[in-house]
């Protein structure tokens, strides 16, 4: 760690002094008066004095606090807080993280220390630099290794935008961007200018409950963190930790953060590459949880499935057309009148559920049931009898229990920030499961969602229930609001400056400590989703599985999401592509969007599609509303058909889907990722929404627009071999190819170099798990031209891959205490002789399993090989070789998976193989 004087940046610095104060400033911003070490080095602790007040949208904070600091290699922390008093931050509790309460910052200590006019702190070990103008404080985050300035505050008066400006409820940082830059993130919303963030846009950080066919909004879930590739594609990331609303405005060469209240809490992760900014970032807040395997299966749900019956159709229809389904999900339909951990008991009665239940178990499906925050205010009504007990639900402004209006009524909301909480829905899960034995839970309407809004709002006298469940029948008088409920700024909620209340908990709500929901409603969700997912763990002492709705940075570490209530509509499929691709990018790999569309009717033409992609989600569910009709997959022959060909697909590749997420859970990695991932430095991978690639090997360039039969797809340096067809090769340059598309077609292409593991399609991911495996290998064709005459095996080759398996029930996905097992696979071509090697950490758990490796599939052989040792002898085993595809296979290998293995061929020779 060091500090330089002011020749470091100079054109940073002489920007900032040329600038002068704009007039209609709404802040003067702040000069930096007093910098010290920190105590423990690795950083600077800093004291700000306000230059000039101003009065707009309230009053300055007078003196700030600054604290940069360096994390490793590759994080940059700044935090800028009231000098004076503490203010409210996301809590601890939800993303644990290093506190800068122990360093201090007033007159006192600083003195009239010296401040040099601009300087430069660095640290040997950081990727990252943190460089400062002290008159008006601005700083810039430069990269070490090119000098490039990554984020600068500095430019007042430039006619850019203001200095850092910080009142109690009007927080405001800009920085300078170079106009080409490519970001990506500021979630969540539904984009259909794709991808990439497009300039002059505004981004507002405020979870809604609105659905997700609306476009360009503020959607469920809040991710304030940001991807910014640089020409030559270095990549570094910028998260904000702050859970007020805000509004994010990019512009050509600038972005502005206008927040609501908290504090400024920037982390800079230095990447470069794309993968190592996610990394880094969920080494933050929080690396994915681990997925039951299950959860990788095919899911079927709908809003509106009347009775247990109709679920058993479902199912029965589904077995009957030999389609794999994974699990069954239940919406509200179930409840009692839309109560919480009830059933209701003419559709759904216990004596009718629980053995469709345990039927489904039976079979080895699953069982998911939705739970929505608001619990109803009915004496007669245990959970809430339980809840009013502990006393554990927010209190409005004149601390009394606040009322909302959701599907069952009136209710009251719990504030899982209180201590007794988990308590409380740790018991309710509990009982709730002894009576349906579900295997994991979906939170819904968690921003929280309110059907009325407002401070005061209350039932008529005598009314409870309203005749149109979703639509408010409370009386609100929303003429004197308080300041929470009116702040000063109105960010731009729905694009319309929606008032805060609006269709949510009301803002001077208080939780158990005084904190409002105006600080924390954007972590609302997240704290419900912590507290089901801790009472999962203690009910079951097994991997939790929890879909939430609303979520926030960090969330991924306990749950998966899906994209809320899309639209029946070919914008939608699209937007799903961006939005799963966004999701992983904000540490929540596990993540779908519903296929075929939630809202309004859905078509064949569509649903094919649809279902071509929804196979290749992280997270595959067909979920529909109940004013659209069904659309399961058996009602269409063509849809069924589809199905086959990509479900069965998917169930083969479930080993690699899960090897995948273990990567995601151990560092973050996205499993459906963005082309800019393979190729940030082409800049032409930047724009591309309509493809991605599940880790490294798969590459899918689906048909998202209605009679489209081509696709113009880019394919990174390399051959890439049909997943369904793989005599059909693409040799490619990082260049754009035409394939065909016809509807039957998604265009699905294996990187050459990549070994994945498979298994054989059945029923259900439980008995899938049991089958033999199979490797697919492939590797570069044997000669220059794929159609060449040459028929000899002389060009170097290599492939690898992965295999993670386990229990499942383990929290965490570990080869730890004998709990899984991690092979490495690597094949090589060298003279005409092959060599597949499998290299194992921590084989017990696979050999205990008994799973054997029984086929080996190569791609890119020119000859069937004259010999087929195994593990250095001859052995008789059996080979086909299709010449049109240049496809080998070994069959019946009988390898145990937990064991070390080679198997090498050889086809150098002319001597046809005998066995
Ligand atoms: C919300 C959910 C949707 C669910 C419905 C009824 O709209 O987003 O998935 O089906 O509520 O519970």
């Amino acid at each position: 760690m060091g500090r330089q004087g002011s020749m470091a940046l100079l054109a940073f610095t002489l920007f900032g002094l040329l600038s002068s104060v704009k007039a209609d400033s709404i802040g003067y911003g702040y000069n930096l008066v007093g910098l010290d070490d920190l105590n423990n080095g690795g950083g600077v602790v800093g004291y700000l004095e306000l230059v000039k007040a101003t009065e707009t949208y309230g009053a300055d904070v007078k003196n700030l606090k600054l604290v940069a600091r360096y994390r490793g290699s590759d994080r940059l922390q700044v935090h800028i807080s009231d000098a004076d008093s503490k203010r409210y931050e996301v809590p601890q509790e939800l993303l644990p993280r290093d506190p800068v309460d122990s360093f201090k910052a007033n007159r006192k200590l600083f003195g009239r220390l010296k401040v040099e006019k601009s300087g430069v702190i660095s640290s040997k070990k950081n990727q990252l630099e943190f460089h400062y103008v002290a008159e008006p404080f601005g700083f810039a985050v430069v990269r070490r290794s090119n000098g490039e300035v990554l984020w600068n505050t500095s430019a007042p008066g430039s006619g850019l935008f203001n200095n850092i400006i910080f009142k109690d409820q009007y927080l405001e940082i800009s920085s300078q961007l170079p106009y080409k830059s490519a970001l990506y993130g500021l979630g969540e919303s539904s984009r259909p200018d794709g991808l990439r963030l497009s300039h002059n846009r505004q981004y507002t950080m405020w979870a809604t409950d609105i659905g997700s066919w609306n476009i360009d909004i503020d959607l469920y879930g809040v991710f304030p963190f940001l991807v910014d590739v640089r020409e030559g594609g270095l990549t570094h990331g910028v998260a904000i930790m702050n859970s007020n609303g805000m509004d994010i405005v990019y512009n050509d060469t600038s972005i502005t953060f206008k927040i609501i209240g908290g504090v400024f809490d920037f982390y800079f992760f230095s990447g470069p590459a794309p993968i190592a900014v996610v990394d880094q970032y969920t080494q933050l807040v929080g690396r994915p949880a681990a997925m039951p395997y299950w959860v990788l299966g095919f899911h079927q749900s709908r809003y509106g499935y009347n009775n247990v019956e109709q679920l058993d159709y479902v199912m029965k229809k589904y077995a009957e057309v030999n389609l794999p389904v994974e699990s069954m999900w239940s919406d509200i339909d179930h409840m009692d009148h839309y109560k919480d951990f009830t059933l209701d008991p003419v559709n759904y009665p216990v004596d009718k559920l629980l053995p469709f239940v345990q039927n489904l178990h039976k079979n080895h499906q699953k069982f998911i049931m939705i739970l929505d925050p608001g619990i109803k205010i009915d004496t007669n009504y245990s959970t809430y009898v339980r809840g009013d007990k502990l006393d554990i639900f927010m209190r409005n402004g004149t601390s009394h229990r606040y009322v909302a209006q959701v599907w069952p009524g009136a209710t009251n909301i719990p504030d899982f920030l209180h201590p007794k909480s988990q308590e409380f829905w740790s018991t309710e899960v509990a009982e709730f499961h002894k009576v349906i034995p579900f295997d994991g839970l979906w939170l819904d309407m968690n921003e929280p969602a309110n059907f009325c809004g407002g401070p005061t709002c209350y039932f008529p006298p005598g009314i409870q229930t309203c005749p149109q469940i979703d639509e408010c029948c409370m009386i609100c008088d929303n003429t004197n609001l308080n300041r929470w409920d009116d702040p000063p700024y109105h960010i731009n909620s729905l694009g319309i400056h929606r008032p805060l209340y609006a269709h949510t908990m009301a803002m001077n709500c208080e939780h158990f400590n005084g904190i409002r929901a105006y600080d924390t409603h954007n972590v609302y969700g997240m704290s419900e989703g912590l507290a089901t997912y801790r009472a999962l763990k203690e009910l079951t002492g097994k991997r939790p599985f929890v879909l939430a709705r609303s979520m926030f940075l960090g969330s991924g570490s306990y749950a998966a999401h899906w994209t809320g209530d899309n639209g029946a509509t070919w914008g939608d499929l699209q937007y799903s592509v961006v939005s799963i691709i966004n999701l992983g990018l904000f540490g929540v790999p596990m993540v779908g969007a519903d296929i075929c569309g939630f809202n309004f009717q859905t078509n064949e033409e569509l649903c094919i599609r649809w279902t071509q992609v929804g196979a290749f989600y992280p997270f595959s569910r067909d979920h529909s509303d109940i004013h659209a009709g069904p659309q399961e997959f058996y009602l269409w022959e063509s849809v069924t058909e589809t199905a086959r060909s990509v479900f069965s697909w998917r169930y083969r590749l479930l080993p690699f889907l899960y090897t995948l997420m273990f990567g995601a859970h151990k560092t973050g990695a996205p499993i459906f990722r963005p082309l800019f991932f393979a190729v940030p430095e082409d800049s032409r991978t930047w724009d591309i929404a309509d493809q991605f690639t599940l880790g490294t090997d798969l590459l899918v360039s689906p048909v998202l627009q209605q009679g489209q039969v081509t696709v113009n797809a880019y394919f990174p340096q390399g051959v890439w071999y049909n997943l369904f067809n793989p005599s059909q090769v693409v040799r490619a340059n990082n260049s754009f190819h035409t394939l065909d598309a016809p509807l039957d077609t998604i265009n699905a292409h294996v990187r050459s170099g990549s070994i994945l593991p498979l298994q054989d399609l059945a029923p259900t991911t439980t008995q899938a798990r049991k089958t033999p495996y199979t490797l697919l290998i492939a590797m570069d064709p044997e000669s220059d031209s794929f159609n060449a005459p040459s028929a000899i095996c002389d060009r170097r080759s290599k492939a690898t891959g992965e295999l993670f398996i386990d229990d499942d029930d383990t929290i965490s996905m570990q080869v730890k205490d004998g709990a899984g097992s991690l092979v490495t696979f690597e094949a090589t071509r060298k003279d005409g002789v092959y060599v597949l090697k499998a290299d194992v950490e921590e084989g017990a758990y696979a050999v205990k399993q008994g799973l054997m490796l029984q086929t080996v599939s190569v791609l890119g052989v020119r000859t069937a090989p004259n010999s087929v040792k195994v593990n250095g002898k001859y052995e008789a085993v059996n080979v086909t070789f299709d010449n049109k595809a240049s496809y080998l296979t070994l069959t019946d290998l009988n390898l145990p998976i937990g064991k070390d293995f080679e198997v090498s061929w050889d086809c150098s020779g002319s001597d046809a193989f005998t066995s």
